[in-house]
């Protein structure tokens, strides 16, 4: 069996909700696990390395520094597609949580292999990997696709280690390393049918004073939305290009209906699924006055 493809039939009963706290990371990154997972660690690869937190760990420094980060907000739209039916959406059947993109290309069902032929005209092909991740969502007024709103980036260097504990947390975010890493970021292209709810990205270079390592997105996102710069909400049935630079968010939904989410991520770094992140994958997230 393999985790990474889900196979199944939609409905809206079926729909999973959970309460929205806004606490949880994109697709529960940096909420706490409540058993640690047993797992070999993948290989370090350049991308991925948190230097500022080995310098740390070198010199025994214990207070955390603020840079003048900037976010240079690469996004950009490299095709649209035509609006899918409702119903194209909901019987599309399969969905996929960090599938490797051939597999994925011949299990996809209509619509999303549309979507990844697509998306394989505007690949890079300069990584090791290329996954997959998709989500077949049915929303209510309001209803969130993740569990939090803040603006973030994806594929940041985060680590959960000794070395992280010695600086009084449980997980960090190394931006400092991810900001001027020899390494290339991982780059992504996404794809959202809906025209109601669109993923909002920062459109252009973005200046940001912050701490280097964060153990959430809580601070960064408070000061984005202090300078409220330019954004844009992905169209209906684009395909957009981003990388680990490109600040975004997710908005709740303005209607009731199915949208199909699809992200393709290129990257050196090897994912090991994690059966807790399949289970809770494409879960929706309501506030409880709404509930
Ligand atoms: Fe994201």
């Amino acid at each position: 069996m393999n985790d990474a493809i889900v196979k199944r039939a939609r409905s809206v009963p079926d729909q999973k909700v959970a309460a929205f706290t806004g606490e949880g990371a994109y697709h529960g990154s940096t909420k706490p696990r409540s058993q640690p997972v047993p797992q070999a660690r993948p290989v370090l690869v350049e991308e991925m390395r948190p230097t500022t937190l080995e310098a740390y760990a070198a010199s025994g420094a214990r207070s955390i520094a603020e840079l003048d980060a900037t976010f240079s907000n690469r996004y950009e739209v490299k095709s649209t597609l035509p609006v899918p039916t409702q119903d194209e959406i909901k019987s599309d059947g399969v969905t996929f949580c960090w599938c490797l993109i051939d597999e994925a290309i011949a299990e996809a069902g209509p619509l999303t292999r549309r979507v990844l032929e697509e998306m394989t005209k505007h690949l890079r092909r300069d990584k090791r990997f290329i996954y997959i991740d998709s989500k077949i969502q049915w929303f209510e007024a309001g209803d969130v696709p993740v569990d939090s709103q803040h603006w973030h980036v994806d594929g940041s260097i985060a680590v959960r280690d000794e070395r992280v504990q010695a600086l009084g947390h449980r997980l960090l975010h190394d931006m400092r390393a991810r900001l001027e890493g020899h390494a290339a970021p991982p780059t992504y292209l996404a794809y959202q049918s809906s025209m109601h709810c669109a993923t909002q990205f920062v459109t252009g270079p973005l200046s940001v004073r912050m701490p280097e390592l964060i153990p959430n997105f809580d601070e960064l996102d408070l000061r984005v939305r202090a300078l409220d710069p330019p954004c844009e909400s992905q169209p209906a049935s684009s395909i957009v290009a981003f990388d680990g630079l490109s600040l975004h968010r997710a908005v709740a939904a303005r209607s009731a209906g199915w949208r199909l989410w699809i992200r393709c991520s290129e990257t050196d770094h090897e994912v090991r699924l994690n059966p807790s992140l399949v289970e809770c994958y494409g879960t929706v997230f309501r506030s409880p006055a709404d509930r």
